[in-house]
């Protein structure tokens, strides 16, 4: 009998339309996945609904009623043990988790960031990339280690920018990519081809020496 499919916690902020896509494929059968829950910090996180709309169990859990944030994020991670998952997906999780939370899942924790690393760590990605004047932008998938944005990046989508790019132009095209690529880079954990050994990802049982790359452009204009 093959083994059971990759079970997933998503922890979401907001619209969670990554957590959709990612939902999305498992349902599909295009990803050896499922979701076994949603979490979010924050109420009314319209990603919320949409979980549930999708028949998957979704809770919130806010750091207000705690008196420390360790207190918080012992109670989240109770929480997401009690559902058993294999991997916990940051997706549009907007707080800086502590160390013994990122400890807790060291492996077993991924993130999707809106830059190409390690270009554009934090916030305001897109708008950054349009004032610098930069010629490529993208979306990042890593595992999460204690430096913010800093754990080991496993695959990269890559456009280029547009001249009648604004922020909002960009942030959803590269939206768009975040769509492909984090449920891919899921399917790669679930198939085996990408694992977490001796504290390093490998990829097709090679130590990763460089995030896999892709292109989502057309050809380019000249
Ligand atoms: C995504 O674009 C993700 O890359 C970004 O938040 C958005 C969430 O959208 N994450 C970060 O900026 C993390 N530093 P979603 O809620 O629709 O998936």
């Amino acid at each position: 009998m093959s083994a059971a499919p990759l079970s997933l916690a998503i922890l979401i902020s907001g619209r969670g339309s990554n957590m959709a896509a990612i939902a999305r494929s498992c349902a599909a059968h295009e990803i050896r996945a499922t979701v076994a829950c949603v979490a979010s910090d924050r109420v009314g996180a319209p990603g919320l609904d949409t979980a549930r709309a999708l028949g998957i169990e979704a809770f919130t859990l806010t750091p207000a009623g705690f008196e420390a944030r360790a207190a918080w994020e012992q109670a989240l991670a109770e929480r997401i043990d009690a559902a058993r998952p294999s991997l916990v997906i940051l997706a549009g999780f907007m707080r800086i988790l502590g160390s013994g939370f990122v400890a807790h899942y060291r492996g077993r924790m991924l993130n999707i960031h809106p830059s190409l690393l390690p270009r554009y760590k934090g916030l305001h990605t897109h708008r950054r990339v349009l004032e610098a004047g930069d010629a490529m932008h993208g979306c990042s998938v890593h595992y999460v280690t204690d430096e913010l944005d800093g754990g080991p990046v496993v695959a990269q989508g890559r456009i280029r920018v547009r001249e009648d790019d604004d922020e909002e132009r960009l942030s959803a095209r590269v939206q768009a990519v975040e769509h492909i690529l984090y449920p891919r880079t899921i399917g790669w954990i679930a198939s085996g081809r990408l694992a977490w050994r001796t504290d390093r990802p490998l990829f097709d049982g090679q130590p990763l020496a460089a995030p896999v790359l892709e292109d989502f452009n057309g050809p380019e204009k000249r």
